[in-house]
Order: C-alpha cells, then structure tokens, then sequence
C-alpha cells in the first residue's frame, strides 16, 4: 500500500473531470487513478520542503508525463513559470488540456522532447524528475544532468526520484509505458554516477531524503546548483 501523502491541495478540477480530459487525449487510464493525486501531492509537497514553497519559483518538470506534478501548483504560479518536458505527445495533449481547464495556459510550456530539450532563455529554481530517470539509461540521465547545469539557478534543486532493485518487471526488457514509450532501463545498478557528476562539477548530492518519503517507495535523490 502507498503511505498517505502528508497533504491533500485542492484543485478547481474533479476526479471525474481529470478522467475525461485523460479518456479525450486518448490514454491508458489506470494511471489517471487515486496515483495521479497520491504523486501528484508528494511532488508539490517535496517541492514546499525543499524550496520551501510554490509562489514565485520558476520550475521545470522533465519527464512531465500529464501534468501529475503541474497540476497541483500550476495555479500558483507567476504567467510562463512552468515548462514541462516529454516525448509522449498524448500525455503532453492531456496537460494542456488539464492547464486549459484550470486557466493555466499562460503559466505553462510543454516542449515534445526525448532529449532533454530544455529551454535557454530561462533560469530554474526547481526541478523535477518523477520516476522518470527509471525510464533512462545511464547516458541519457548524465545528458540530462549536463543540460540542466547552465539553466539551474545558484542554489536551485532538482529532486529525482530512483530504484537501485531490479525488481522481476523492472528490467530492460522491451516493455512500453503507456503502450507507446519505450522503459529503457528502470533501475540504477548503482548511485557512482550520481556522485561522479556531483564532485566533477561541485555539487551537493543527496543521495536517499526521507523527510518525505515517496508513495511507492522509490528513493529520492537531491541535487543542489
Ligand atoms: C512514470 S511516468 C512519470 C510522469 C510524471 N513525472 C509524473 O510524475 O506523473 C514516466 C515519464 O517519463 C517520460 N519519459 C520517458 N523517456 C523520457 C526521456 N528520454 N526524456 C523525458 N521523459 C521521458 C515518459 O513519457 C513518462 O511521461
């Protein structure tokens, strides 16, 4: 069973409601289930503890998926705050959907990339990987690391979230998430290359925060800037 999130924020939207924008964008929809409230409140929760909280900072969501995260502080946000990064069109059609409902349009970009094709022209305060690097190979987590480098402000934060276990479904193994992106590699076979990119450039790794434990269990990594 997932722990109960510490807190439960408001949206000006239904479940119901959450479910149809995700049946109109053609998902997959066990995954707009209670999880899509459960991650989405633990991402706006490590956000409030980390940077101690939501108004005023500039945020990047990489692997966005359907706005789990932006959902629960996209309201809060200051217009173009917001910028979230996926390569899977469907799920990017539903956040737009979902930040057209809330009045949002204005606060968010949503960029289709695989590549971690981050914006140039904007400095981040926070940023987020959501089980998401559980869907990288170690290659493509160090690209995202390096091209997060110039566009992090001083003292901004990624969290990231990780599994080390290779868990029986959790490999390589040609499986698709959502029936379209393809789980290169769902687990960490360890942390070095987390500490090696952290004292090659001189930057404070944590490697496993509990202040805030994650739904599911994964572990929780932080990188200060
Ligand atoms: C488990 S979902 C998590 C989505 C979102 N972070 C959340 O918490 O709801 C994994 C996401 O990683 C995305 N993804 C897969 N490969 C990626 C890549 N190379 N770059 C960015 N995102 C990627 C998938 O499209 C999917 O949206």
């Amino acid at each position: 069973m997932p722990n109960l999130t510490k807190s439960f924020h408001e949206i000006s939207l239904t479940k119901d409601e959450i479910w149809d924008l995700a049946v109109d964008s053609d998902l997959v929809c066990t995954y707009y289930d209670e999880f899509f409230y459960e991650l989405g409140n633990w991402q706006r929760d490590i956000m409030i503890d980390v940077v101690g909280g939501i108004a005023g900072k500039t945020v990047l969501d990489i692997g966005c998926g359907g706005l789990r995260f932006g959902t629960f502080i996209m309201e809060e946000l200051a217009n173009g705050h917001y910028y979230g990064v996926d390569p899977y069109h469907k799920f990017l059609d539903f956040g737009r959907k979902i930040s057209e409902k809330l009045n949002c349009v204005d606060k968010v970009t949503l960029i289709q990339s695989k590549n971690c094709d981050f914006p140039s022209d904007i400095k981040f305060d926070f940023a987020m990987s959501q089980s998401v690097f559980t869907h990288m190979s170690e290659g493509q987590i160090l690209d995202c690391l390096e091209k997060l480098l110039p566009i992090m402000k001083p003292g901004g934060k990624l969290v990231f979230t990780y599994i080390t276990t290779k868990l029986p479904h959790a490999h390589h193994d040609g499986r698709l998430y959502q029936e379209a992106m393809p789980v290169v590699c769902a687990y960490l076979a360890g942390t070095k290359i987390l500490q090696d990119f952290a004292t090659k450039h001189n930057l404070h790794l944590i490697e496993d925060y509990t202040e805030v434990p994650h739904p599911t269990n994964q572990k929780v990594g932080i990188l200060s800037f």
